[in-house]
């Protein structure tokens, strides 16, 4: 039975619309990101791209409510100022571009941390949290070595592991801050194909960085382009990854053709070597 024949109202839109309004971040006195406005529906992905120091992780901390700001971060339209922070923390998962994991905990109990939103007051995991944390583990392709201590991870298998943790959190919105960083190719689009079938099918709203300009562009919806903390340019792939706009604001050289999917596909040129005669 449809919600319209149920109360004769019309269905309401899935939970997990993420706006950021005004932004400004300022850490020891550096206005770091400055008045960004940005939103991604639910089940969107929204993926932030710019320059070292643009201010993309820092925008992705202030959404995840890590550091102080000014302007709002609003979900489904109320300012999260207002969540309880267990409540925050379900509804949002965060994984940070350089997590500091604990060496001696077993990659299965980092994962549990993820039910802790979850738990009751000094409660413990219990058969449903452990069958959400082993289900992420594998998901993530990282099942083999639940066992094992973080200490012992590549670093490509760390970043599987902690993208599990925030997955066994079942929030509705991902905040991921260059997931994919220290990847193989092979693990890069395991991931981003899973992630894209979670906001897909499980309409969770993604909000990330990304390094990789092509994969990007791939997988977001609509791109912001960030340059010293203010947006440069956001729309769709095509209209943002541009030679133009990416020459400006990377000082960079770059192609951009159109790939077999039809989406663009930055790839680096050399410089044109000096042709000025010296001497
Ligand atoms: N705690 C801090 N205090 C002062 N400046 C900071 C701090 N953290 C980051 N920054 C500065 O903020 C800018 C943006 O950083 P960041 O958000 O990490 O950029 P990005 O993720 O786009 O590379 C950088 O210039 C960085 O040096
Ligand atoms: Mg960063």
């Amino acid at each position: 039975m449809t919600a319209l024949a149920r109360g004769g109202q019309p269905p309401r839109n899935p939970p997990g619309g993420l706006a950021v309004r005004e932004l400004t971040v300022t850490l020891d006195r550096n206005p770091v990101v400055r008045g960004v406005s940005c939103a991604v529906a639910a089940g969107g992905w929204l993926s932030l791209i710019g320059p070292n120091g643009a201010g993309k992780s820092t925008l992705i901390r202030a959404a995840a409510g890590l550091v102080p700001y000014q302007g709002a971060v609003l979900l489904d339209g109320a300012d999260v100022r207002s969540l309880r922070a267990r409540e925050r923390a379900r509804l949002f998962a965060y994984v940070p571009q350089e997590p500091v994991l604990p060496p001696d905990m077993t990659v299965e109990e980092y994962v549990l941390l993820g039910r802790t939103p979850h738990l009751g007051y000094l409660g413990s995991p219990g058969r449903h949290d452990r069958n959400v944390a082993a289900a992420a583990l594998d998901r993530l392709d990282a099942a083999r070595f639940a066992a094992r201590r973080l200490a012992r991870l590549s670093g490509g298998e760390r970043q599987r592991v902690v993208l599990a943790r925030a997955l066994a959190t079942e929030a509705s919105v991902l905040l991921l801050d260059e997931p994919t960083s220290m990847l193989d190719v092979g693990h890069q689009q395991q991931v981003l194909e899973l992630v894209d079938g979670l906001r897909r099918d499980g309409g969770l709203t993604v909000l990330s960085t990304l390094h990789d300009l092509t994969a990007a562009g791939q997988y977001a919806d609509e791109l912001v382009l960030l340059h010293e903390g203010q947006v440069a340019a956001a729309g769709p792939a095509a209209a943002v990854l541009t030679a133009a706009l990416i020459g400006t604001v990377y000082a960079a050289r770059v192609s951009v053709v159109t790939g077999a999917d039809g989406r663009p596909v930055v790839a680096p040129l050399r410089p044109r070597p000096d042709t000025g005669a010296r001497g």
